[in-house]
């Protein structure tokens, strides 16, 4: 990678990898970025080790095709089933949301016990789990299926949401982990619910965003691969470049686009991948 301002694929199932977006644009500003929300094969987090890693290395290729010069796996479940095939296939480096999230969360605990919740395929899979023991942490993983669905329904301050989370997190810090003080977002679409998840979550617990972590681990990625910017190149910096792509509809992209990233998302591009 050669270039000072370089373009940064970021590929999620769908919506909720702008969550990742979001946290990339407030810490690296000096790039230019490419989004893939594979909106017409979410969601990923209810589908098998084989399809989530052949939909995400397709959606791989694609953002390569386009110019990306680093890919970021912003989708916790293509990221826990799929990362070493993306990797393997790709021709740029690659960064997951896992290991900056499993490390954010050694850094926060001071008993090394984390609740880690997720879908259904990234806690099945057992990647956080992983992650967490190889850094000498005990981790309980929690599906929590109903979450997504409420988040993209913009109920993420409504009290069924509210009474879900309790129950799913009732579990999760119970039997042996009632004293767990870290509680890692391993699913792009849990940052929407931070404050409710705060209040909800034992008054003690550290809650650490796996989105945030990944854009501190872009941010690092990208000082080592490229030279530090030139006093005139600081000078001359403009806002980055943003384009979306998507499988499924544009109109729906741009709706749910905006309750995601906080802001409006004009070039989206539709895209058909055939099976
Ligand atoms: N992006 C997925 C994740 O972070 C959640 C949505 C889905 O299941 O596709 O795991």
């Amino acid at each position: 990678m050669s270039t000072r301002r370089p373009t940064i694929g970021v590929f999620d199932s769908g919506f909720g990898g702008l969550t990742v977006l979001k946290a990339l644009l407030e810490l690296v500003r000096d790039a230019d970025y490419l989004y893939f929300g594979d909106t017409a094969r979410l969601p990923y987090g209810s589908k098998s080790v084989e399809t989530v890693g052949r939909y995400a290395v397709e959606a791989a290729h694609y953002l390569e095709a386009h110019g990306a010069q680093m890919l970021v796996i912003a989708c916790n479940t293509a990221t826990a089933l799929a990362l070493d095939r993306i990797t393997a296939a790709a021709h740029v480096p690659v960064v997951g949301v896992v290991e900056p999230g499993a490390e954010a969360a050694a850094s926060a605990t001071k008993n090394k016990k984390v609740v880690v919740i997720g879908t259904e395929a990234t806690v099945s899979s057992h990647a956080y789990r992983k992650a967490l023991e190889a850094r000498g942490l005990n981790a309980r993983e929690k599906a929590c299926p109903l979450l997504v669905p409420l988040v993209e329904e913009g109920w993420v301050d409504h009290a069924v949401t509210e009474q879900v989370a309790g129950i799913y997190l009732g579990e999760a810090f119970g039997d042996g982990f009632h004293d767990a003080d870290v509680l890692v977002l391993g699913c792009t679409h849990y940052p929407l619910l931070k404050p409710l998840l705060h209040r909800v979550a034992p008054a003690s617990v550290t809650i650490v965003d796996s989105a945030e972590s990944t854009a501190g681990a872009v941010a690092t990625h990208l000082q080592e691969l490229l030279p530090p910017p030139s006093t005139q190149q600081q000078e001359n910096r403009t806002h980055p470049r943003l384009k979306f792509f998507a499988t499924d509809s544009v109109e729906k992209f741009r709706r749910l686009g905006h309750r995601f990233l906080g802001h409006s998302t004009d070039d989206v591009q539709h895209v058909d991948l055939k099976e």
